[in-house]
């Protein structure tokens, strides 16, 4: 099986790439990524086929598709205070990218595509769990950049009869996933903080709860997906309903990297939800064999990660 990544040099990415470098089915993995936020390091011990370039560069991704069977999209420019910084840029990247990914996949003959939403898209929707029925209510650009990911999956699978698979992820944490820029999330950047003996920064009181899910458990999904060519129009939400507020996290850190932690309170931020858990019934019912890392677990070989005293990708 021939596999195309975009995004592939990032942080799920580059996990990808591994989980399935070690699969006997898969023969070939292709990456394209154009380096805005990844790495080719992240990829270079993994014996993938590397395409440096961008998805909305149609030549290029014409022949990166050409004779694949797959496509897992994850190119995107991921942070929300980016796209308020830069709504335009956002959307060019990720709506218009994944338009040029779906037609390209199209054009090559009908490649299964596989793509990443966001827990972002349900937004406002106070109701909890998030289950995908929910009315989608995005607050910033960058879930509306998500939402029209999935509405083109959807679109083109119903027009064109394209076998397409959208996920939403939630908050995704793992190897691989670095601290050292302005949109790092809170695990990498708190589990930074502490190893270093820096304060945590918690915006607001730290009670807000999040849908934390292992690198690993999200490659261990996506690699069925891909195997048993799971085909389904509706966005799947990718996320086990872990709810697990910020205090109760600093505690699950202090635990895995065996060292105390100091906290700074500041302001809330107002893009901030204060509860996000995913309903997990329509997941682990098509993927009924897929049990996620428990968090300590997951915390662990993140932090080992961050010692330097691992490769940088994930057990699944
Ligand atoms: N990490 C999470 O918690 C999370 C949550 C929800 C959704 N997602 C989605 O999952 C996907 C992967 O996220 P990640 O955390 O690995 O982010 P990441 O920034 O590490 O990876 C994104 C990759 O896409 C590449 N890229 C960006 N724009 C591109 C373009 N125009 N052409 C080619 N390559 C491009 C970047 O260089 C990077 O390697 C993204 O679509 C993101 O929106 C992630």
């Amino acid at each position: 099986m021939k596999i195309v990544i975009t995004g592939g040099a990032g942080f799920i990415g580059s996990n990808l790439a591994g989980a399935l470098a070690a699969h006997h089915q898969v023969t070939e993995i292709r990456v394209i990524d154009n380096l805005s936020t990844g790495h080719k390091a992240n990829i270079a011990h993994l014996g993938v086929e590397f395409f440096e370039g961008d998805i909305q560069d149609t030549a290029l991704l014409d022949q990166v598709f050409r004779g694949a069977d797959a496509v897992v999209h994850l190119a995107a420019l991921p942070s929300v205070p980016r796209s308020l910084r830069d709504p335009m840029a956002s959307h060019h990247a990720n709506a218009t990218g994944t338009l040029q990914v779906l037609d390209t996949a199209r054009r090559a003959g009908d490649l299964h595509v596989i793509a990443a939403s966001s827990s972002s898209v349900y937004g406002a929707n106070p109701h909890l769990p998030k289950h995908e029925g929910l009315t989608p209510a995005p607050m910033s650009p960058y879930a509306v950049t998500k939402l029209a990911t999935e509405a083109y999956l959807s679109a083109y699978h119903h027009s064109f009869g394209l076998p397409v698979l959208p996920f939403r992820f939630f908050n995704v944490y793992g190897p691989g996933q670095r601290a050292d820029h302005a949109h790092a999330a809170v695990i990498p950047k708190w589990i930074d903080a502490v190893l270093a003996g820096r304060p945590v920064i918690v915006f607001g009181d730290g009670t807000q709860t999040r849908d934390f899910t292992y690198v690993g458990t999200v490659c261990h999904v996506l690699t069925e997906a891909l195997l048993r060519r799971i085909v389904e129009p509706h966005p799947v939400n990718l996320a086990f309903g872990t709810c697990m507020s910020l205090l109760d996290l600093i505690t699950e850190l202090e635990a895995a990297t065996g060292r105390g932690a100091r906290r700074k309170h500041t302001a809330s931020r107002t893009s901030d939800v204060p509860h996000s858990q995913a309903d997990s019934t329509r997941l682990r019912a098509v993927f009924p064999n897929v049990t996620p890392v428990p968090i300590q677990e997951g915390l662990r070989a993140t932090a080992s990660w961050f010692q330097g005293s691992t490769t940088g990708n994930a057990v699944t």
